[in-house]
């Protein structure tokens, strides 16, 4: 009962937050970009939420891209305790490898300011506290940086997912945005966490600065997943979905 009211608290927050989202940039219904994404086996584990954090569907839908998309090499920004990490660990092919990035325990110096610096506090468990006893750690590589300062090069053209959830800042959402555009395959996959709601800015970056920039378009390359996601695909995704189709 408790897990159930926890859910259904947790639906109705992120579901306001997408209801104000709407309109920025296409919604879109994620299996009609992956046909089939919700008709696959996944596992999920139940460890609860977190204020703030990604909720089950989210959850759910991120394990389903993975599998859908059979993605090899994943990088993810904001490991925290690693619920999202061991999620997509357990959800990855077996030859898979996750990065997951997150600041180091004693330099709290970093590139930019950052928008939520306390953030550190919140945690109960040490970064990646809830994958490192488990099987799926083996396919888990720990990168302890600020993400400003990291060398992106050996990833480049490399990862299939990225998961954008460190800082949400501009400059940090522009920053780590730019480096994983540059990480992507081909069939690359990039999916932004807070797409509205309390980080106004990372909805500010897609909406403006990553269409300036990159010359995305938002109406084309750009789309927000219920409920607080935001997704960018590749063209190979493009070619089973015609604009019409998706919007
Ligand atoms: C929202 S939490 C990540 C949650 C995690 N992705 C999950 O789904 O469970 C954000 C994490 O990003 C880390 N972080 C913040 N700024 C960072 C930076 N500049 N470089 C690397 N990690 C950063 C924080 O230390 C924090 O652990």
């Amino acid at each position: 009962m408790a897990r159930f009211l926890e859910n259904l608290f947790e639906y109705q927050r992120a579901e306001k937050v997408h209801s104000g989202n709407q309109g920025l940039i296409p919604t879109v219904d994620p299996e009609q970009l992956f046909p089939g994404l919700f008709h696959q086996n996944v596992s999920l584990l139940d460890l609860g939420s977190r204020p703030g954090g990604t909720t089950f569907f989210e959850t759910y839908l991120m394990a389903c891209l993975i599998k859908s998309l059979g993605a090899r090499t994943i990088f993810e920004f904001g490991t925290f305790e690693g619920r999202t990490t061991l999620q997509l660990a357990i959800n990855a092919p077996e030859d898979a490898t996750i990065y997951t990035l997150d600041l180091p325990e004693c330099s709290p110096t970093t590139r930019f300011d950052l928008a939520c610096p306390k953030e550190a506090s919140s945690r109960k468990l040490p970064i990646g506290g809830l994958f490192q006893q488990r099987a799926e750690s083996g396919k888990i590589m720990q990168l302890r940086l600020d993400s400003a300062n990291v060398d992106f090069e050996p990833f480049r053209g490399k990862v299939d997912f990225v998961f954008i959830d460190a800082d949400h800042g501009m400059s940090y959402v522009k920053s780590d945005s730019d480096n994983a555009f540059s990480m992507l395959s081909p069939q690359g996959v990039v999916l932004w966490h807070d797409y509205g709601g309390r980080w106004p800015d990372v909805a500010r970056y897609l909406r403006k600065g990553c269409r300036k920039e990159k010359t995305i378009s938002p109406r084309r390359d750009l789309f927000s997943c219920p409920r607080t996601l935001a997704l960018w695909v590749s063209d190979v995704v493009h070619k089973c979905c015609s604009d019409d189709e998706c919007l």
